[in-house]
């Protein structure tokens, strides 16, 4: 059973805070509410996210899938973040985690994804790119987003401006550091193309998930604190549909 919080922002805009018992039931809600979506919606553009705390909510999905209880022949994604210099071909890369982590168990038609290309030579071009494809799908019918410990989304670290659309990012030596774990080879988690802070915005609906203690001060600094761009995720506070859904114990007063 979850707790249900609304965190009443500035202009009366509600954010709604579920707060799981555990990482399953927080996987369990969000698959849930990616379902639905599809169910209502079945050519659902859904932007999606990597990362660690995505794993169970894909797993859901996929058993979902299997269970007959959700279609994704009609889908479109568009993936937020991509390393430069990593292809699908590297197990790191964003596009191998997501062929194997949703992709591969789903009957997507594997064109209607996008996640943009760590290999293009010009990647200033790529961006270009990238942004075009997120404007020809129109705004996502939901963005998923985890959340970074110093509050980055997507990979728009803290910085002076939300405007931003697609965009080559110097990751911070936090990110890097939290990345050394997966990259021997520091220099190839040093650089990112990530969707923007005006593209996640631009969702119709946002669904960020975050587990675990090391997320509970950033997450409560987001959700209740200053809304400035050195906090990425504070900008979700102007967004008129979030939905949270977190297992970090924030709703245990
Ligand atoms: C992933 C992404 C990142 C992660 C964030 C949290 O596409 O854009 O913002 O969501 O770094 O990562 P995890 O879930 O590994 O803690």
């Amino acid at each position: 059973m979850y707790i249900l919080t609304y965190r009443v922002c500035f202009g009366g805009i509600r954010l709604k805070i579920l707060s799981a018992k555990d990482y399953s039931e927080m996987s369990s809600i969000a698959a849930e509410i990616i379902a639905n979506i599809v169910k209502e919606k079945p050519d659902a553009v859904l932007g999606l996210a990597t990362g660690n705390t995505p794993i169970g909510m894909y797993k859901k999905l996929i058993e979902m899938y299997k269970a007959g209880e959700v279609d994704f022949s009609k889908v479109k994604t568009v993936n937020l973040d991509e390393y430069v210099g990593l292809g699908a071909d590297d197990q790191n890369s964003y596009r191998a985690y997501m062929n194997k982590n949703l992709f591969s168990g789903i009957n997507i038609d594997i064109n209607n994804t996008n996640v943009p290309n760590g290999l293009a030579a010009d990647i200033e071009a790529e961006c270009k790119r990238y942004e075009d494809v997120i404007k020809r799908l129109g705004s996502q019918d939901i963005q998923v987003l985890g959340i970074g410990v110093n509050g980055h989304i997507g990979f728009n670290e803290p910085s002076i401006t939300f405007n931003k659309g697609t965009h080559v990012v110097e990751l911070t030596d936090s990110t890097i550091g939290v990345n050394s774990k997966i990259f021997k080879n520091l220099a190839a988690g040093a650089k990112a193309i990530t969707m923007g802070i005006k593209n996640i915005m631009n969702a119709k609906q946002i669904l960020l998930i975050a587990d675990g203690d090391s997320k509970k001060d950033i997450l409560r600094k987001a959700l209740y604190g200053e809304i400035t761009p050195n906090v990425p995720a504070s900008v979700l506070q102007l967004h008129p549909n979030v939905t949270v859904v977190e297992a970090c114990g924030l709703g245990i007063k």
